[in-house]
């Protein structure tokens, strides 16, 4: 058992003995001197509020100096405040000996040094609180007006994209943790452990044991180790103050995995990890799921004439999402014939879904649906359709839903369906296709889903 940190981190809460005892002291003394009248007899009660402030305060130098034993701390920071802790005690002790007339010390007043005592215990507090939190703490929060009072920078954190098409992962999501939580210790002018953190080029170098991103291997690189440790090991990063939280931490992990590539956008990388899509999602606000392709297409606004002449040829027509210029249609009739058909070619480009399910479409009609290129959903079940109907929307671009069931298609459509790319899903329940044309199209199309039973939808 480490006894000196154990009883060592006790002294942040210690040191508020002293600082009660002597802002005590000052609050009495401030009273017997500006209400001469009503407390006459305090001087016995400074002097003992001075001698406990002295003796907490040498004990909390004592403690103070095992916690700092442990190491991690700003060098310069821990020196100053060690120093005028010492002082504090020092000095408190002093008080308490002026004021109990054991010393006789007539050219300083007791209130004078109590004053001192008071900015000693404020700044020597200031930095112990600075040694732990690091030393924007106190301001992290201020108003803008406040901190440029301090001289803090007040940059806003760079804005996310919000699409994950133009995020760089370093820039954005690697580099924002580093700055907040290692450039303090790690940047050009204070390099502890001869690492530099702020540039592509430094990181790459690494530190005094040598590199600490290796390609590739983020559980062997030092930059990842030093942050997953037990956060009680002295090697773990940062030493003080908040270390990385999950979502950074996966995020690091996955950077590194992926090639640690400092220009990468999120784009360019095939695939992410299993919940790494949630967490960029709920930590970074970013949607890395795959959107649906109609998102991706674009077209005209469709105008309210064109919008009433197709609903007044026996289909609904709504919108996929307000003010979306793509539009879901379906027939609300018994049936369909060749003019109706031929009314949604006045949204061309807008409609997207289509749905005539039941409603004797035939081969003639589909070569006018052929026409619609931006369908991505097509539902025609129990329709009069042959391979010869089906021929006529093969070339459709972006049609990615195709529901057949019920039609007379034949093994010879299968052929067309497996060159159509961006088909994902086709329903082929209750066709003429044989088990073998099923087979060589799964063959041709691993990627395809292919439905085969009732479920049509
Ligand atoms: C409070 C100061 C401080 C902060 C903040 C800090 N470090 Fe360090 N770091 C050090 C000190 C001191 C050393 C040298 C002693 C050691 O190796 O533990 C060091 C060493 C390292 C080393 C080893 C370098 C080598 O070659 O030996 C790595 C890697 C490292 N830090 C990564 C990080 C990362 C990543 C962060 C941010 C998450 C971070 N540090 C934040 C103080 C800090």
């Amino acid at each position: 058992m480490n006894i000196e940190l154990f009883l060592g981190r006790f002294h942040p809460l210690i040191v508020h003995l002293p600082i009660g005892f002597l802002l005590f002291a000052a609050v009495l003394e401030g009273l017997s001197r500006f209400y001469k009248d009503k407390f006459k007899n305090l001087d016995q009660a400074i002097s003992i509020a001075l001698l406990l402030g002295g003796l907490a305060a040498i004990g909390s130098a004592i403690i103070g100096y095992l916690l700092a034993g442990g190491g991690g701390y700003d060098e310069q920071t821990l020196f100053w405040h060690k120093w005028l802790g010492i002082s504090l005690a020092v000095l408190s002790l002093l008080a308490w000996a002026i004021k109990s007339e054991l010393i006789k010390f007539h050219r300083v007043s007791p209130a004078a040094i109590i004053v001192f005592l008071l900015i000693l215990v404020s700044v020597t507090g200031h930095l112990g609180g600075n040694l732990t939190h690091g030393s924007d703490y106190l301001l992290v929060y201020a108003p803008d007006p406040v901190k440029k009072l301090f001289g803090k920078e007040t940059v806003e954190k760079a804005a996310l994209p919000s699409t994950p098409d133009s995020l760089l992962v370093f820039q954005h999501l690697i580099k924002p943790t580093l700055e907040l939580k290692c450039y303090a210790c790690h940047n050009e002018t204070k390099a502890k452990g001869g690492l530099v953190l702020t540039n592509q080029d430094d990181i790459l170098k690494g530190g005094e044991n040598g590199e600490v991103v290796l390609a590739s291997h983020a559980t062997e690189s030092p930059l990842f180790q030093r942050v997953t440790l037990p956060q009680s090991s002295q090697k773990f990063m940062p030493p003080k103050g908040a270390g990385l939280n999950y979502s950074e931490l996966k995020v690091v992990e996955w950077w590194i995995n992926s090639g640690a590539s400092f220009d990468k956008k999120l784009s360019e990388y095939d695939e992410l990890p299993e919940g790494l899509t949630a967490l960029l999602m709920r930590d970074y606000h970013l949607d890395t799921s795959p959107r649906p392709i109609y998102d991706l297409l674009s077209a005209p606004k469709l105008s309210e004439a064109n919008i009433q002449d197709i609903a007044n040829a026996g289909f609904n027509i709504k919108t996929l999402a307000n003010n979306h210029p793509l539009y879901d249609v379906s027939s609300s009739q018994n049936g369909v014939d060749a003019g109706a058909i031929n009314s949604l070619l006045e949204a061309k480009e807008q409609i997207t879904w289509l749905n005539l399910s039941n409603k004797g479409v035939t081969d003639e009609m589909m070569q006018t649906i052929g026409q619609l290129p931006n369908l991505t959903r097509l539902m025609l079940p129990n329709n009069p359709i042959s391979d010869d109907g089906l021929s006529y929307i093969k070339e459709l671009p972006h049609l990615q839903i195709l529901n057949l069931y019920g039609t007379s298609i034949t093994d010879e459509s299968l052929k067309v369906i497996g060159e159509m790319p961006t088909l994902k899903h086709v329903y082929l329940w209750q066709t003429k296709v044989t088990n073998d044309g099923l087979e060589a199209l799964a063959k041709n199309r691993p990627d395809l889903k292919v439905q085969l039973g009732a479920d049509s939808e």
